[in-house]
């Protein structure tokens, strides 16, 4: 592997994950720095599914979903994530297999077991930024910005188990932050650690 790092923001619904990429990714554009963003579930085959059966009723086994999020990133990685940090990106992801730990995982399936799975084939992070939020105050965020029915995912009593499963993972690379601070301090937050962490990390 080149010099590139991964760097994965996880968290419950509503947490702010993708607000967070957002604010990251132009500030480190601005800083001249090769970096790259993607998401999970991507918008390939795979991840178009997982889209589309989530707005109707969950209508999979766990373990037929398990292996939908896992089919959808064996071809992020290896169309995506692998090449890039091939070429020394700085790739930021919104969502990881930390999610299928956790979503997954509050389904029943051991996360330790689906850890393993991910690292037969997916890369694993530099850094992780755990976004910890309320159930109940990350559901409420998403009714007020949408307006729109909630997904098989969002659900207060799954994302709680969820939100435990994540509050459980005990990973060096893990970073926890507070996702009742406002986006502008976590920004800030998220910006200093980079600043610190990209010299070092990516000369290693
Ligand atoms: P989300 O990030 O909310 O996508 P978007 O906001 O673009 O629709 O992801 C959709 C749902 O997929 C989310 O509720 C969490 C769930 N999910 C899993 O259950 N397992 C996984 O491995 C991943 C990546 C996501």
């Amino acid at each position: 592997m080149g010099k590139g790092l991964l760097i994965v923001f996880e968290g419950i619904d509503g947490a702010g994950k993708t607000t967070q990429v957002d604010m990251l990714f132009p500030y480190l554009k601005g800083r001249n720095l090769p970096v790259v963003k993607s998401k999970e579930p991507t918008d390939g085959p795979f991840g178009q599914q997982i889209r589309r059966l989530a707005r109707t009723r969950r209508s999979l086994s766990p373990e037929e979903e398990l292996s939908l999020f896992i089919e959808d990133r064996k071809e992020h990685v290896s169309t995506f994530i692998r090449p890039a940090l091939k070429k020394d990106k700085i790739v930021i992801i919104d969502r990881y297999y930390f999610s299928t730990m956790a979503y997954q995982g509050a389904l029943g399936i051991d996360p330790y077991r689906i850890k393993q799975l991910n690292e037969e084939f997916a890369p694993i992070p530099d850094l992780l930024f755990w976004i910890d939020i309320s159930p109940r105050i990350g559901l409420l965020r998403i009714k007020n910005r949408r307006r729109v029915a909630f997904s098989t995912f969002e659900d207060e009593d799954y994302l709680c188990k969820v939100r435990e499963i994540f509050s459980c993972l005990n990973l060096p690379y893990l970073i926890r932050l507070d996702g009742h601070t406002s986006k502008e301090v976590l920004s800030n937050y998220v910006r200093n650690i980079m600043d610190e962490v990209i010299p070092s990390l990516m000369v290693s």
